[in-house]
């Protein structure tokens, strides 16, 4: 089928190059010319395993191109919109500029049948106000939305653990759903669910995922508290309750904390929308998930304090890791650089490493010392604090080895990744999360 992919991102670059690696004809539309550039010349804008490999075969078989020209839009029988929903500037509600731009822009490249696809993580009631213009231009709209996880995103768009197809009642929505099926055809081929909704189910279905997710991670974080202060372990406690099939053990790793371009924004723009239904404390809870995810922050930065005797100010510190989770380079909402920002503003000497993400993050943040080996991040530091659970950190960094590069013996692990008693072992004076 031929398909055209509004908005390059994270979201929409690996949708573009997975569609044309099941072999679909795509256009990948973005307005930043400079993604569109490095897209077109078959690299990966950001690090995404398997991206590359996808991006590269897809060009070479002439079935993949990327444009900043809507008018390349012309003539695909499904239009994905994945454009990025970012936090409003004052307030938690999602903002939706890119969203209506990219719908009018598109609209008058439209044909009579054609699918719109809105791919976008979108507060529930978007879909039906966006519905009536895609319908005065004789095509139809389906709200697809999307589960990728970044760093198995490849995985999660060819091969997901559910599809899901938000569409009008009756013949013109079931069209859509069959078309929508046409286009996942491999998946669908292997049995993957494929559940048709409505609108309003179909965006609730997403922010009540990520919603869930981020409630998983906060709910083991507040144990983490209360183990701080009863003596018991928050890892130990994460296995027993996780043996319980009903619990499970994924999404119980406490630690600093969620971040990344999508839970936090998404569980503010989820509690923002349901007040503006009237339905604000349905929600309550998601302020409470919040508040205990950054308080996570403020943990680790304690616990550096507390290993340095009281006081950072002038003490060299080691920052193991910057992006919001291993297998990425993004830094959006990072609680690792957070982490490292808040020791910096306390007077520290800060040295953060990451495999990946030292570009991004020092755009964000240029006021930071950057280094990318590992060992001479480590050298001379008074203290070691691990944010992001990178195996060059969590499997592959021996306690021994690193005495023989530091100054100091104290480490924070704020991902609970290290093995405490190696640590121990070694000489040093190991703190983790919710561990005693
Ligand atoms: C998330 C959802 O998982 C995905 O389905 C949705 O489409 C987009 O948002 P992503 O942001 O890529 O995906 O990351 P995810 O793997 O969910 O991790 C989010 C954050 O939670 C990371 O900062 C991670 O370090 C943290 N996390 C995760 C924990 O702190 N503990 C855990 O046990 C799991």
């Amino acid at each position: 089928m031929r398909l055209s992919v509004i908005g390059c991102g994270y979201l929409g670059a690996v949708h573009a190059a997975a569609m044309a690696s099941i072999g679909h004809h795509v256009v990948g539309i973005d307005i930043d010319q400079r993604k569109i550039d490095a897209l077109s010349r078959g690299e990966a804008p950001f690090f995404e395993p398997g991206l590359q490999e996808i991006l590269s075969e897809g060009m070479a078989s002439g079935r993949l191109e990327f444009t900043t020209d809507i008018d390349a839009a012309d003539g695909s029988a499904v239009h994905f919109v994945g454009v990025g929903t970012p936090q409003q500037q004052s307030g938690h509600a999602a903002d939706l500029t890119y969203v209506n731009e990219a719908f009018a822009s598109l609209t008058p490249h439209l044909r009579e049948g054609d699918i719109v696809a809105g791919k976008s993580t979108v507060p529930v009631g978007t879909a039906a106000t966006l519905a009536p213009k895609v319908s005065d231009a004789g095509a139809t709209l389906v709200w697809n939305p999307e589960f990728l996880r970044e760093g198995w995103a490849v995985q999660d768009t060819i091969d997901p653990d559910r599809l899901v197809a938000g569409v009008l009642e009756g013949a013109e929505g079931e069209r859509a759903a069959d078309i929508l099926r046409e286009v996942y055809a491999p998946a669908v081929a292997k049995g993957t669910p494929f559940i048709v909704t409505d609108y309003a189910t179909a965006e609730l279905v997403k922010v009540s995922a990520n919603a869930f997710l981020a409630t998983k991670i906060s709910f083991i974080n507040a144990m983490a508290e209360i183990a701080e202060v009863t003596g018991a372990d928050v890892t130990l406690l994460a296995d027993a309750i996780g043996h319980d099939v009903r619990i499970g053990r994924r999404f119980l790793g406490a630690g600093i904390g969620f971040g990344g371009g999508c839970l936090p924004k998404d569980i503010r723009a989820f509690a923002a929308r349901a007040e503006e239904l009237g339905r604000g404390e349905s929600v309550n809870f998601l302020r409470e998930v919040d508040a205990i995810n950054m308080r996570r922050r403020d943990r680790a930065v304690e616990l550096v304090i507390e290993g340095l005797g009281g006081s950072v100010f002038g003490k060299k510190i080691a920052v193991l890791g910057a992006a919001f989770k291993p297998h990425s380079d993004d830094v959006r909402d990072s609680p690792a650089l957070d982490v490292a920002v808040r020791l910096n503003g306390l007077g520290a000497e800060i040295v953060v490493t990451d495999p990946r993400a030292i570009d991004n993050a020092r755009r964000l943040h240029p006021q930071l010392t950057y280094v990318a080996d590992r060992d001479e991040t480590l050298r001379d530091a008074d203290a070691v604090v691990m944010v992001t659970e990178w195996d060059e950190y969590r499997r592959e960094m021996a306690p021994e080895h690193v005495s023989t590069l530091t100054d100091g013996r104290v480490v924070v692990d704020g991902r609970n990744g290290l093995d405490a008693a190696a640590w121990r072992a070694a000489g040093w004076t190991y703190y983790g999360m919710g561990r005693p």
